[in-house]
């Protein structure tokens, strides 16, 4: 590629730590995970509970890993969109913090114990209430996740157009 061309078509290189980026990719896989578990059958509800547990250990892990590492610089694009960037992002860290929250205290608002994988239980830090077992299930299954869905849906979005119409290979970051 000619130095000119180069030019046009930066080719993004700086790169989040290989953690941030292990961190992203199975929280993505996870969130899947979780979704498909949910949506199958009420035998699968307990699987559900454990995945979403761990991912809220991993969302945890993850927010540390990123204070302690070093992220790269914006890429060049207007200070509006880096704006945007960063709001979707804080967004979604808060809607993935939320969505096991809700959903751990809804079970034990409603009598239910939290079991991650079998290996151990969650203490219930709150005791039976069903109003808030109700409250909780509308901000998990409602408010939250379509808040996540739509979130989601913009990130993927942004990524695809810098993929595609930018084409400053801003995928690279994570990858
Ligand atoms: C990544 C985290 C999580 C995601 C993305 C997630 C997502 C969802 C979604 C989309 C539903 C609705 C399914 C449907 O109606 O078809 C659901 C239901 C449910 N979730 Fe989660 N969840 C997560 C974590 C958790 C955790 C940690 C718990 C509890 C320990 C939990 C307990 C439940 C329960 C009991 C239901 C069924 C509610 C009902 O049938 O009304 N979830 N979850
Ligand atoms: C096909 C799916 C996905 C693609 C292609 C993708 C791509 C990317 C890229 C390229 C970045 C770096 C942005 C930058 O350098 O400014 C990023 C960051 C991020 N992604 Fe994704 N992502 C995907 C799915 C998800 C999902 C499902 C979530 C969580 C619900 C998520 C949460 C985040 C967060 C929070 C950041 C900000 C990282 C930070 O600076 O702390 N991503 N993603």
């Amino acid at each position: 590629m000619s130095f000119e061309k180069s030019l046009k078509k930066p080719k993004v290189v700086a790169k989040y730590a290989l953690a941030v980026r292990v961190f992203h990719w199975v929280g993505a896989l996870l969130i899947l995970l979780a979704f498909f578990a949910a949506d199958l059958n009420d035998d699968y509800i307990g699987l559900h509970k454990s995945i979403g547990a761990s991912f809220l250990i991993w969302t945890i892990l993850r927010i540390v890993t990123r204070f302690v590492t070093k992220t790269p610089a914006y890429v060049s694009a207007p200070a509006w969109q880096n704006m945007v960037a960063h709001l979707t992002h804080l967004a979604l860290y808060v809607a993935m913090l939320a969505m096991p929250i809700t959903g751990i205290l809804m079970s034990m608002y409603g009598g239910y114990g939290v079991s991650v994988f079998g290996l151990f239980e969650l203490t219930a830090i709150v005791g039976v209430d069903r109003d808030m077992a109700k409250l909780m299930n509308w901000w998990h299954t409602e408010f939250v996740w379509s808040a996540m869905c739509i979130l989601i849906t913009l990130h993927i979005g942004a990524a695809l157009y810098h993929q595609f119409v930018i084409k400053d290979n801003l995928i690279a970051r994570m990858r």
